[in-house]
């Protein structure tokens, strides 16, 4: 399975990249290939201190797009329509959003689009046979990026196609002690984005770090 991260060298797409780099062939997106390439060597790197063979290369984001059958946008929400715009080849694709529309003031808010959400704005900015799943959406960096530990999570994952759920779902599995569970349609992903402001403000009141959800 390859999967390109556009914007693969910030802190949640390095750390999928240590995550998923040893499981699957992963593509790292950045504005600057040379940004990319420099994050693959850190992860190799740590990779190989810690005996895990991995599969990964850097290179443009529009390369992280055209090379793989999954692309995850590691993008700031901010940041998501002027990159979409820039890139082309979406067609036929499964695209997979993390991400989250959230304000700070004196507390953590959600703050989605007047779609709805940030996975439902993505779905209009793509051609209609891109699919695109909300996922991942409420895991630390820091977590991803701390490899002596386990990722012991829940993941809900939002889509309108069965298949490409069930083909993220398997990822999502793929990863430490991730599980995934089905969360419905991309219209539900409102929800799932939702719980990450409330996460960050249990972390910031009650001096938690990285406050994460497990269903059982
Ligand atoms: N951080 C977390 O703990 C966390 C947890 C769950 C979900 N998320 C979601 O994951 C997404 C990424 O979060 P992040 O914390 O990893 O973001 P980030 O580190 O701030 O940025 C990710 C990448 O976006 C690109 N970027 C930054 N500014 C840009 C600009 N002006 N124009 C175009 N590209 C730009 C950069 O890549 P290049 O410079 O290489 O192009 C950067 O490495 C967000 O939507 C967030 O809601 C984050």
């Amino acid at each position: 399975m390859k999967i390109g991260i556009v914007g693969g060298t910030g802190d949640i797409g390095e750390g999928m990249t240590l995550r998923l780099s040893p499981k699957h062939d992963v593509i790292v997106g950045s504005r600057e290939e040379a940004k990319a390439i420099a994050t693959c060597d850190t992860c190799r790197e740590a990779l190989h201190e810690r005996d895990q063979e991995c599969s990964l290369i850097g290179g443009s984001n529009q390369r992280a797009v055209d090379e793989a059958d999954i692309v995850i946008l590691a993008i700031p929400f901010k940041h998501v329509i002027p990159i979409l715009k820039a890139l082309t080849g979406f067609e036929g694709k499964i695209v997979v959003s993390p991400v989250n529309p959230i304000e700070r003031t004196t507390h953590f808010s959600y703050a989605p689009p007047p779609e709805g959400s940030a996975a439902m704005m993505i779905k209009g900015l793509l051609p209609p046979d891109a699919t695109v799943c909300a996922a991942f959406n409420n895991i630390a960096a820091e977590k991803w990026r701390a490899l002596d530990e386990e990722l012991d999570y829940s993941v809900a994952v939002c889509c309108d196609d069965d298949s490409a759920k069930h083909t993220v779902m398997e990822i999502v599995n793929s990863v430490s002690r991730l599980r995934a569970y089905d969360a419905g349609p991309l219209r539900a992903a409102s929800v799932v984005e939702s719980v990450t402001p409330l996460l960050l403000n249990i972390a910031r009141f009650n001096r938690l770090k990285d406050v994460g959800i497990r269903f059982v």
